[in-house]
Order: C-alpha cells, then sequence, then structure tokens
C-alpha cells in the first residue's frame, strides 16, 4: 500500500471516537459503536490459541488471516470470536449477516439526516477497519454472494473495500483484524470458493468436555444448585457421546428455566427433578426425555450413516423384534 494510504488510515484510525465520525477522501463518515460484553471464554484453550494465531503479525509484511469458525448451533462460536477480541484488546464490532443483507449494508449507508443532508453510516465492520478493531461476520453464511463478492479485496492482501455508495475507496487499518462464523442448517447459503479461499482457516468448535461444561454452566449460572447443574451436564454429555446436537445453549436455556420454576412456590416446592424434566421438555421438546430413541431416530432418518446396514436391514425395520441383526436396547433406568 502507498505511504499516502496508509497515511490516511493512521489519520482516521487516531481521530476516531466510538460512535464518533471520520474523514474519508472528503466524505465524512458517522462510525458504528463497539459491542460491549465482557464475556469470557471457558475452557477449550486449543481453539482459542487457533483463532488468536490467526490474528498474530509476525513481521511488518505479514497479513492477519481470517478464519472460519464453524460448528453446531449454539456451541460457542460467536462467544469464541467476543473472548477473542477482549484477550486482543482491540474494539469489538459484530455484524450480524442476513438473507437481505445487501453490499451496501455491509459497508456504508446514506441516511436522510435532519437538515435534510445525506449522511454516510459506517457499518460495523467498516467501522472496525477504521479504527483498527475486529469484526466479527456472524452467521456469514445467511449473506449471498453479491454481498460477499464486496468483500473480496477486503480479505485478501489489498485491505480495502470500495464504497459504491460513497464513492469512495477505505483501507483497512494494520490493527484491523475478522472471524466468520458459518452455521451448518439448510438457511443458508452456499459461499463461493474465491471467497472461501479467502476465509482461512477453518477453525471447528467442538463439545465442552464434562469438566469445561459443568464451568460453562456454572459461569452463567453462578447461582445454580449442583444438583440440578450435575443433572443438565449429564444429560448434556451424554447427548454429545450420541452425536446430538444439544449445545451449551440449550444446556443454560433449559436450567436457567428449571432455577425459575424451582424459586415460585416456597411453600410447595417442586421436585427438583420434576422442575428439570418440565423445563427440559419446554426447552428442547418431549424427544429429548429419551436421549437413545431420539440417538436411534436420527441414525434412521440419515440412512444409518454410521451403522453400516445388513442384509436383513432391507426387510425389517432397525428395532423391528423379527430383525435378525436388531441391536438389544440399552437398560435406560432414569
Ligand atoms: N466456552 C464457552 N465459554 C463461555 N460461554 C460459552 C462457551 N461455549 C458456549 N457458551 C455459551 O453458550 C451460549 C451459546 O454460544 P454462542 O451464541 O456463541 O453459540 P453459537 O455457536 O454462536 O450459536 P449459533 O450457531 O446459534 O450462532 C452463549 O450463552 C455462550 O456464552
Ligand atoms: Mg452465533
Amino acid at each position: 500500500m502507498s505511504s499516502s494510504a496508509n497515511n490516511k488510515q493512521t489519520t482516521a484510525a487516531a481521530s476516531a471516537a466510538p460512535g464518533g465520525t471520520v474523514e474519508i477522501d472528503g466524505v465524512e463518515l458517522k462510525l458504528s459503536h463497539p459491542h460491549q460484553s465482557t464475556s469470557q471464554w471457558i475452557g477449550q484453550r486449543e481453539i482459542l490459541m487457533q483463532l488468536l494465531a490467526c490474528w498474530v503479525m509476525l513481521d511488518d509484511s505479514d497479513l492477519p488471516l481470517t478464519p472460519r469458525l464453524v460448528g453446531s448451533p449454539g456451541i460457542g462460536k460467536t462467544q469464541l470470536g467476543i473472548a477473542a477480541a477482549q484477550i486482543s484488546e482491540k474494539p469489538l464490532y459484530i455484524y450480524q449477516c442476513t438473507a437481505d443483507t445487501r453490499p451496501e449494508d455491509l459497508l456504508i449507508t446514506p441516511v436522510l439526516a435532519q437538515d435534510g443532508k445525506i449522511a454516510y453510516h459506517a457499518s460495523p465492520l467498516v467501522t472496525a477497519m477504521i479504527v483498527g478493531g475486529v469484526c466479527i461476520l456472524d452467521e456469514g453464511n445467511r449473506m449471498n454472494e453479491k454481498s460477499w463478492a464486496s468483500l473480496a479485496p477486503l480479505l485478501d492482501q489489498r485491505r480495502y473495500v470500495e464504497s459504491i455508495v460513497a464513492g469512495i475507496t477505505i483501507p483497512a487499518d494494520r490493527h484491523f483484524r475478522a472471524a466468520v462464523t458459518m452455521n451448518q442448517d439448510e438457511s443458508t447459503f452456499e459461499i463461493p470458493d474465491y471467497i472461501l479461499s479467502r476465509l482461512q482457516p477453518t477453525l471447528n468448535v467442538g463439545f465442552p468436555d464434562k469438566h469445561d461444561e459443568m464451568a460453562i454452566l456454572q459461569y452463567h449460572l453462578p447461582f445454580a444448585e449442583a444438583e440440578m447443574l450435575a443433572m443438565t451436564v449429564e444429560f448434556l454429555q451424554r447427548s454429545h457421546d450420541l452425536k446430538l446436537d444439544f449445545s451449551p445453549r440449550d444446556g443454560i436455556n433449559l436450567l436457567r428455566y428449571a432455577l425459575k420454576r424451582l424459586s415460585q412456590d416456597t411453600q410447595h416446592p417442586i421436585n427438583r427433578r420434576e422442575a428439570w424434566r418440565e423445563a427440559l421438555e419446554c426447552c428442547l421438546g418431549e424427544d429429548a426425555v429419551d436421549l437413545d430413541a431420539l440417538a436411534k431416530r436420527r441414525q434412521k432418518t440419515l440412512g444409518g450413516d454410521s451403522l453400516p446396514l445388513g442384509l436383513a436391514d432391507f426387510f425389517f425395520d432397525s428395532d423391528d423384534p423379527l430383525n435378525p441383526d436388531r441391536l438389544d436396547e440399552e437398560d435406560d433406568d432414569d
């Protein structure tokens, strides 16, 4: 990048206050406010270190990487990005990507001001670029290809974006860092390969182990009793073992509701197990009550991906008593 572009970005970064304005090539931009949150990342140190490594600059000629954070819904992808920004001691900006996100929403939006003039509002992404902060593009694959295309130069060595609306090119400050979270469900778009090749590496967020899951629940619900915490952790760990998608978020919601129900009637306190089970059904559905049965059904609808089918499976259902290859039901004393 030329030295004049460098000077331009240093001046912009130095004069930018959260929610303030900066001028780029004669156009005044109103900046977004940073995300204020002090949430921690509990356990799973390795994935946090992997994300932080992407943002290291080894030399003035080095470039930071923009990784993809992937994993089941509610597993902690956004939380991981928030925590990494906090550790990096940079202001954090989160852009929530949706199917309706247009390129100008991602960059600069013209707004009619009170005096009848046009005011240009910088998106959280562009604000992070200007002030040298971190931008999390949250749920990136909900956004269509056209919007991603406007980010191609930002995500390679060019590190700038071009706003058609404001008619300016905005270079990213050298401290600017980004990460994209991706969701795995049907309501997402295929991101084109030329963009995926700029979103590297892929960091897979996995489920926490028993100890970490307990610490996560205790962190979010420090007032929860040990017995209620233990029931929830046991449920979540069992569901992870069975490759079901119940997440720490599900655990937090169900436990929060169970605790609220328990607190309602101090005269005739409802049984803890009863309250917990009611919360399980209300938050995660009746199916969640019998995880083994749910896992078997899931396996069947997935076409028995994880279990090889025998010849008998073509003639009988896998749980049909007449099926000679039928697996014995596990005893479930819960
Ligand atoms: N390691 C962790 N430390 C602290 N909190 C966690 C951790 N993992 C998950 N959580 C909590 O679990 C909840 C879900 O996390 P988060 O919203 O980051 O999930 P997500 O993967 O981004 O979900 P989605 O795919 O729906 O966007 C949040 O309340 C978050 O604080
Ligand atoms: Mg998220």
